[in-house]
């Protein structure tokens, strides 16, 4: 008998001819634009990834996993993979009928019977699920400001799995890579699943845990979604590459995976578990912390270090798969070499370099030791991110409507075209809304879009290496959010909060318009009759009362230095 691991598992696509026949008729269905998270949800839905799921979930098999971490049949399955959708779409769709499941280019991947249509109650999922109805958590800041409120159920059809352009050869379906460990014989095989780049300290380890089980070692890295300001995905498959030579030969292999995560810390441990048991791996290595979130709003971490490695212990039969518990593994300098944490000599020195250690010397364009990494993995992340004096930036004044936002961005645009080393950009709120916005009005609506457009144009900027200086009210803290982590995947976000007070920004009333608000005369205006977030953590505070433009531009200036982003 084949061994279970090896055996294939079930996929959701028809047949070629079937496909090509549902294409045409599928012309006629609904279609919903699959968001990027849900196309990394659906290509491993239709792949046999994520079995025994046929589609997503429904209401009854949502409320169960959300509660108790089962399907509503009790099968083992901690997270809810739904199908969000606007309320504009889930109102032209009834249980029963049939819709097209399409990319972001509108091609056609699947079809959904849809079962169950429901608004479901974010806040009990979030704390069920992350832990916590907090923000701070980007699984819960996704669940409540990028996922649609109602959630559609049923199964999928597939018709095609998504078209990937990079790394294809790296990228394996579940029954792909069952197939070729039947075909190299290995019939033990231990997971790393990994977010970030492998230094020695990573090597070691999964070598000796793939000792340890007994095992072949498959990296398995995720490549969909992972926690925003990650390394991005092109960059670190180029540092596992560099990182698979130093394996002895033919033990080791590495495969793409292109999950969207959630950072669940213990839920996300079981679930990967059951995505690699379904990828054909008998082990995986799960470590301090899997897959954890960060700190909370509070400041603390959200889970206990070693709750995912309880979590997963506690359900391992059910999961089908066996834990390997992380070796922390650690330079010891006497010995030149590194060794279990738990198994060096008492008074050895040890050395380490935090992450946040790493990224600033990256910055700093400081050295970075052969102990430490591999000169390859280092030459890459050398090129992805140059010290920050040559990076791109965006800096985003935000603040009430005459609070001098626009002055002060202005000084500061040729205060930076003096220094001459990047090309700057202004994107003043009044210019945006003439060159790039003039359709929009003021409503909370109009204002995100109005903000998420000054964010993509800032992001584009800051990606290509030059400076953007955003200057709107902005007067949403979720919306600077996003922005935030959007641009901070290609440089840094100075956010500045010009803090001059309603009092005084009515006073000087430059442009004539809080007399008019007053009046009523306009409606919807921010700090009368609209709100504005304070920013409560921004990168600077500048008052502008009784200081003139001139130091407030320079108080920016001097942030930027000791940010690191501009030569001093
Ligand atoms: S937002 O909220 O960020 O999209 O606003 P923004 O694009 O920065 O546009 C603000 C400028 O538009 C003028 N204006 C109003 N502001 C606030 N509320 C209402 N209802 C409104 N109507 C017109 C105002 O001149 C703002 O310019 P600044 O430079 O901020 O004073």
């Amino acid at each position: 008998m084949m061994s279970p691991n090896l055996a294939p598992i079930p996929e959701l696509f028809v047949s070629h001819e079937s496909a090509q026949k549902l294409k045409i008729e599928a012309g006629e269905l609904p279609s919903w634009d699959l968001t990027p998270r849900q196309v990394c949800d659906l290509e491993l839905l239709m792949n046999g990834g994520f079995s025994p799921l046929k589609g997503f979930l429904s209401q009854a098999d949502y409320d169960s996993v959300v509660e108790r971490m089962r399907l509503a049949d009790g099968t083992l399955w901690p997270m809810p993979i739904t199908l969000d959708v606007s309320s504009g779409f889930a109102e032209g769709v009834e249980p029963g009928q049939d819709i097209a499941l399409r990319d972001q280019e509108g091609v056609i991947l699947a079809t959904m019977t849809v079962t169950d249509k429901w608004t479901p109650d974010k806040a009990r999922e979030a704390a069920r699920v992350f832990g916590a109805d907090d923000i701070a958590h980007p699984a819960v800041n996704y669940l409540h400001n990028s996922a649609g409120p109602v959630y559609l159920g049923g199964p999928v059809t597939g018709i095609q799995p998504p078209v990937h352009y990079d790394f294809k050869a790296r990228r394996d379906t579940p029954n792909e890579l069952r197939a070729l460990f039947r075909k190299l014989g290995w019939r033990r095989v231990v997971a790393f699943q990994t977010r970030n780049p492998l230094h020695r300290a990573h090597q070691e380890l999964t070598f000796r845990a793939a000792r340890e089980a007994q095992a072949n070692l498959l990296i398995h890295p995720v490549v969909g979604m992972t926690k925003p300001g990650d390394v991005d995905h092109f960059t670190r498959v180029r540092c596992y590459e560099a990182v698979l030579d130093k394996y002895p030969a033919a033990t080791t292999t590495m495969s793409l995976l292109n999950l969207a995560m959630r950072m669940a810390g213990p839920r996300e441990a079981v679930w990967h578990g059951i995505i690699r048991r379904n990828h054909g791996c008998t082990h995986m290595i799960v470590g301090r912390d899997h897959a954890g979130p960060g700190k909370n709003s509070a400041g603390d971490d959200f889970y206990g270090p070693y709750d995912a490695q309880d979590l997963f212990r506690e359900h391992q039969a059910e999961i089908g798969l066996e834990m390997v518990d992380f070796k922390q593994m650690v330079y010891v300098q006497d010995r030149a070499q590194y060794e279990a944490a738990d198994e060096i000599e008492e008074g050895a020195t040890v050395l380490n370099i935090s992450g946040t250690e790493l990224r600033r010397r990256l910055r700093e364009g400081l050295e970075i030791p052969d102990w430490f990494s591999f000169p390859e993995v280092v030459g890459e992340l050398r090129r992805r991110y140059p010290p920050r004096s040559q990076q791109g930036f965006t800096v985003f004044f935000t603040g009430l409507s005459g609070s001098g936002k626009s002055t002060i961005a202005n000084a500061l645009m040729i205060k930076l075209m003096e220094m001459g080393d990047r090309p700057v950009t202004l994107l003043d709120g009044d210019v945006v809304r003439k060159n790039l916005s003039s359709e929009l009005g003021f409503s909370k609506e109009h204002r995100d879009l109005n903000i998420r457009r000054i964010g993509f144009v800032a992001s584009e900027i800051t990606k290509n290496g030059g400076i953007a200086i955003c200057a709107p009210i902005a007067p949403y803290a979720a919306t600077r959010r996003a922005v935030r982590e959007e641009i901070e995947q290609y440089g840094a976000f100075v956010e500045v909060h010009v803090a001059t007070s309603l009092e005084e920004c009515e006073r000087r009333d430059r442009k004539g318009l809080y007399r008019l608000a007053r009046e009523g005369k306009i409606k919807e205006f921010t700090g009368i009759s609209d709100p504005y977030d304070e920013p409560e953590a921004p990168e600077l505070r500048v008052n502008t009362e009784g200081v003139e433009v001139d130091n407030c531009a320079h108080q920016v200036l001097l942030k930027l230095e000791s940010m690191g982003l501009i030569a001093g």
